[in-house]
Parts: structure tokens; C-alpha cells; sequence
């Protein structure tokens, strides 16, 4: 079928309001190909049929396709950066700081920032959005309980403050869990909130084409405060900042001018 996918990417989108056409097409094809031969299709046709006929199917593919793997600081070395060169500023003259967690995934991330913030800003002061596209996943942020691994590179104080273990498992303290809001959010057709002082957006970018990406850094430099800083994963550099509004303040990070 010459335009098999093509004709899956419309219908999807049509019935799901996501638009497959903005992620990197080879990699999202072989994706979503390697699933439909696993379970036995042989074309996007034939899995648009069980699908969109088949909630728990639906559900499966939504999953394969929003990649959830995340972990509480995630490449511990750009969260020492956050607190070391980028907070002190950040925080100055502030009794709160907005801050969002942009495509969050299972909640690693907006926790990770509720734990580091909670050294420098009283936890009542801080306002912490925790968005994803993906339902399941934000059932289990809000669950908040993880696997050891997932805490491999939490610091060992913060681990003692603030996770108690159960079992092999261990529950994020309600002091951080009061601080995150979690929403249902499709970065690519949701509006964005604004004002605030630090949006952090990592890894899920790497998936989006080039237009995508071009619109969204446009959309997360207009939901800033002035100065405030975009916060970016660890192979997503922007290659010509300015060109949104942005300075480089230090790898991976970059103020909105
Ligand atoms: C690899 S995880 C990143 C999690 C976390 N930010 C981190 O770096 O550890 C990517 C997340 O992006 C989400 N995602 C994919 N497309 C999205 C979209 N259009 N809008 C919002 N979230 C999206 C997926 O559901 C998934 O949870």
C-alpha cells in the first residue's frame, strides 16, 4: 500500500486529535510497524481497524507511542548545574517560583524539581505544572510509586526525607506530592499556561519534527517571564536560540531575552 502510513497518520489524527505527522516519521514508522507485526498485521490499514474498534488496543498503541522512560535526576549532573548556576538567580528577590514540568511522563521529573526547590523555597510557595499527553502515565505520577532503579540517581538525603520504602517500592512524600498539579496536555495542540519562571522540557523534543520543534520553542519562550529559563534534555541544544528569544545561559539552558 503506497501511502499505508500516510492514511493511518489522518485517521489517527482525526479520531485521537494526535498529529502523528509532527514526529520524525522514520523512527515513529518503525515504531508503531515493529508493534502492529508483533501482534500479527501486516499493515497500518489493518491495525486502524482494531484500534480504533478495540479501546484496550487503542490504549496499547497510545502507549507504544508516547515513550515513557523517565527517573528522578535524570543526568544528575544537569540538575547540580540547575542548582548551582542557575537557581541562585532564578530565586532572587522570589517567594515562589512557577515552574512546569513540560511532557512529564510517570512524574519523576516534577518531583525531582519539588525535591531540589524544596532546599531554597518553603514547598507551600511553590506552584509546580506537570503535563503529558499520555493518560496512563499521568495515573501513575499521581499514584507516586516507583521501582529502585527509578531512584538511582536521587541524592542519599533526599532519599531519606523524602520516599519511604514499601516493599521493594518506594512512595514520593505527600509534602511533594501537594506541590504538583498534574494535566492531560498535548504540547502540540493544547494552548500553554504563562508567567512562568522556569518551564523544563526534556526528551521528548528528540521525537518532533523540525517545524514542530520550530513552533514549540517559539510557544515555550512566549509562556516565560522575562529572564525566566528554558530548561532542555541532555541531546536537545537549540541550535540557533536566538532566533526564539532566547540566550544560552548554560548548556542546556537558555533565558528568555
Ligand atoms: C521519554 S518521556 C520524558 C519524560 C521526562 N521529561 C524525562 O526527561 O525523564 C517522553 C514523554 O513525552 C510525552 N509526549 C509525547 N508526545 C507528547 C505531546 N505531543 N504532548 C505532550 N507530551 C507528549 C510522552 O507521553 C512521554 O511521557
Amino acid at each position: 500500500m503506497v501511502n499505508d502510513y500516510g492514511d493511518f497518520v489522518q485517521a489517527i489524527k482525526r479520531k485521537t486529535a494526535i498529529d502523528l505527522s509532527l514526529y520524525k516519521e522514520a523512527q515513529m514508522k518503525r515504531r508503531l510497524t515493529a508493534l502492529y507485526e508483533k501482534k500479527g498485521y501486516s499493515s497500518f490499514h489493518d491495525y486502524y481497524k482494531v484500534i480504533s474498534s478495540d479501546e484496550k488496543q487503542m490504549a496499547e498503541f497510545l502507549d507504544r507511542m508516547t515513550i515513557n522512560v523517565s527517573e528522578f535526576y535524570r543526568n544528575y549532573k544537569r540538575w547540580e548545574v540547575l542548582e548551582t548556576n542557575i537557581l541562585p538567580r532564578l530565586i532572587k528577590g522570589k517567594r515562589t517560583l512557577k515552574v512546569w514540568s513540560a511532557a512529564c511522563s510517570t512524574g519523576e521529573e516534577p518531583y525531582t524539581l519539588a525535591m531540589l526547590l524544596s532546599k531554597y523555597l518553603p514547598l507551600t510557595s511553590l506552584d509546580i505544572l506537570a503535563t503529558d499527553l499520555d493518560g496512563n502515565a499521568l495515573q501513575r505520577a499521581r499514584h507516586a510509586i516507583y521501582p529502585e532503579r527509578s531512584l538511582a540517581e536521587v541524592p542519599p538525603e533526599i532519599k531519606q526525607k523524602y520516599f519511604t520504602a514499601e516493599g521493594s517500592l518506594y512512595k514520593v512524600d505527600d509534602r511533594i506530592k501537594q506541590v504538583v498539579t498534574f494535566k492531560k496536555q498535548n504540547l502540540l495542540a493544547d494552548p500553554f499556561d504563562a508567567e512562568f519562571d522556569l518551564i523544563v522540557c526534556r526528551n521528548v523534543m528528540i521525537y518532533f519534527t523540525e517545524e514542530a520543534k520550530d513552533s514549540l520553542y517559539k510557544k515555550f519562550n512566549a509562556s516565560l517571564i522575562k529572564e525566566g529559563v528554558f530548561f532542555v534534555g541532555s541531546t536537545e541544544q537549540i541550535f540557533n536560540p536566538g532566533q526564539y528569544g532566547f540566550q544560552s545561559e548554560d548548556t542546556f539552558f537558555y533565558k528568555k531575552v
